[in-house]
């Protein structure tokens, strides 16, 4: 085939083979009479080195564009290689220059470059290593995420981007307007914060189901964990409580390392040699331990007797802070935790109502270097208690009546959970700045490309 990427190229058995490699030259080294141009295309971390004799066609007459970064077609003789590393290499016999890459203007050099950088350069940042790394792990998960969810019955649905709900109650909203017709849609209508209410009416008509699609928060605060748009996945399954979600979590989280090692191990072993010296070990730890599980209230007595100087003070009904949840899982258990049964006044109106009359049946999964990777719940599928609570919290009911029918009319258990996708990629990757797991990312102040 015309088109064989590197990555083809590198598992050819027969040689020596007409082959012809497309690319662009991350670097080129002359030596008597010849040169070696290692060439990338992305399909792979691995390059492929294409030897140059200096009477080939095309070498000469364009050796001054055969720089780093220009776009070359080269046909030759794919052979065994000598030496370490990949098995073969490209004999050339025709060089065809398709794109210069000026040397003087084009940033990315041979040379590592700092994160914020290539942040500034997100339309080329794809072409470094650690970026194709980073972003191939990312297409990784997300087929292991449908893979991980097919595999136990879910259906894939998809909820609504628009919508005039809001699922969290957080208020950190982007408002929808048509710029030629106001109210277009009858009654404010905004960018969705969670697609669960939804999954939760197609779970009642197709028992297990999951969104994976992108959700919008108007955070207005510049943390590296906060996008203002981001990725979701939501499983949302019937006759489930809280002990199988948290079981279905576990077992997505450690899905999702296995198919890190089992299909991007060289993407994996770049990024833990430059940018997280304990990657491979935090993966492997991770997906080797049994999740702790505690309560809050045992998670805020642990916290409290600590001693350990957090800027937020702990006491039973606040919030678990970021600092919180990182101490608990690096520090305290050193191992992945999920705390259940958080008051319920610091959690949304549609999670299941504990008969302590204070708690509910959430859940947090906390993994080290992220604090929460995933937030979920057992849903209160009581209609009274479920009516109750919105009107408890000054809430309308009418505005949820479509919500409300959905347990009136053979309400079951069903439980579900949310993982954010980018901090699944900056777990899985190492990388620290969630801005660096997109590649376009959309922050507050940040809406470039
Ligand atoms: O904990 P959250 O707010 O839960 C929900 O939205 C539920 N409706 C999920 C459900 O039960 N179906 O968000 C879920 C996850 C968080 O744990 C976090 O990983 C991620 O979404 N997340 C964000 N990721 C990036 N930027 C943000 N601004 C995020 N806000 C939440
Ligand atoms: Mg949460």
């Amino acid at each position: 085939m015309l088109n064989e990427t590197i990555a083809a190229l590198l598992q050819t058995t027969q040689l020596p083979t007409k082959k012809t490699v497309r690319g662009w030259i991350r670097s080129r080294r002359d030596s008597k009479g010849l040169s070696f141009l290692v060439i990338s295309d992305g399909s792979t971390l691995q390059t492929l080195q294409a030897v140059v004799d200096a009477g080939t066609p095309g070498y000469e007459e364009n050796l001054a564009h055969l720089t780093t970064g220009a776009s070359v077609a080269i046909e030759g003789e794919l052979i065994a290689s000598l030496g370490k590393g990949p098995k073969v290499e490209l004999k050339a016999s025709k060089v065809t220059l398709l794109g210069a890459a000026d040397a003087e203007t084009y940033p990315l050099q041979k040379k590592g470059h700092g994160m914020e950088f290539l942040r500034s350069i997100a339309h080329l940042r794809a072409r470094s290593n650690v970026f194709g790394a980073v972003f191939r792990i990312r297409a990784t998960l997300a087929q292991a995420t449908h893979r991980f969810f097919a595999n136990r019955g879910f259906y894939y649905v998809h909820t609504p981007i628009i919508t005039a709900s809001d699922c969290e109650g957080a208020g950190a909203m982007f408002e929808v307007r048509a710029n030629t017709k106001e109210d277009f849609f009858g009654k404010p209508a905004m960018l969705t914060v969670s697609g669960q209410l939804n999954a939760e009416a197609l779970a009642y008509g197709l028992g297990r189901v999951y969104t994976f699609g992108p959700t919008f928060r108007a955070e207005n605060s510049n943390t590296n964990r906060h996008l203002a748009e981001f990725w979701m996945i939501e499983p949302e399954a019937t006759f489930f409580d809280i002990h199988d979600d948290m079981d279905l979590a576990e077992d997505f989280l450690k899905a999702l390392i296995d198919a890190v090692f089992a299909e991007r191990a060289d993407d994996v072993e770049l990024l833990n040699q430059f940018i997280d010296k304990e990657l491979i070990a935090t993966l492997k730890h991770t997906r080797d331990s049994k999740f702790v599980r505690i309560t809050y209230t045992d998670a805020v007595d642990i916290l409290a007797k600590s001693g350990h100087p957090f800027e937020f003070p702990v006491a039973w009904g606040g919030d678990i802070q970021t600092e919180h949840e990182r101490f608990l899982t690096e520090q305290h258990f050193k191992q992945p935790v999920i705390i259940t049964g958080y008051p319920k006044d610091i959690k949304s109106f549609y999670m299941f109502q504990n008969d302590d009359g204070k708690t509910v049946a959430a859940m947090d999964v906390l993994v080290p270097r992220i604090g929460e990777i995933i937030g979920g719940s057992q849903r209160e599928h009581r209609l009274d208690r479920l009516e109750g609570r919105i009107r408890e919290l000054g809430m309308n009911p009418e505005d949820y009546a479509w919500y409300l029918e959905l347990n009136r009319f053979g309400a079951v258990p069903h439980a579900g959970f949310g993982l954010g996708f980018e901090r699944a990629v900056m777990f899985c990757t190492g990388m620290v700045n969630i801005r660096d797991v997109v590649p376009f990312p959309r922050a507050v102040g940040q809406a470039a490309y």
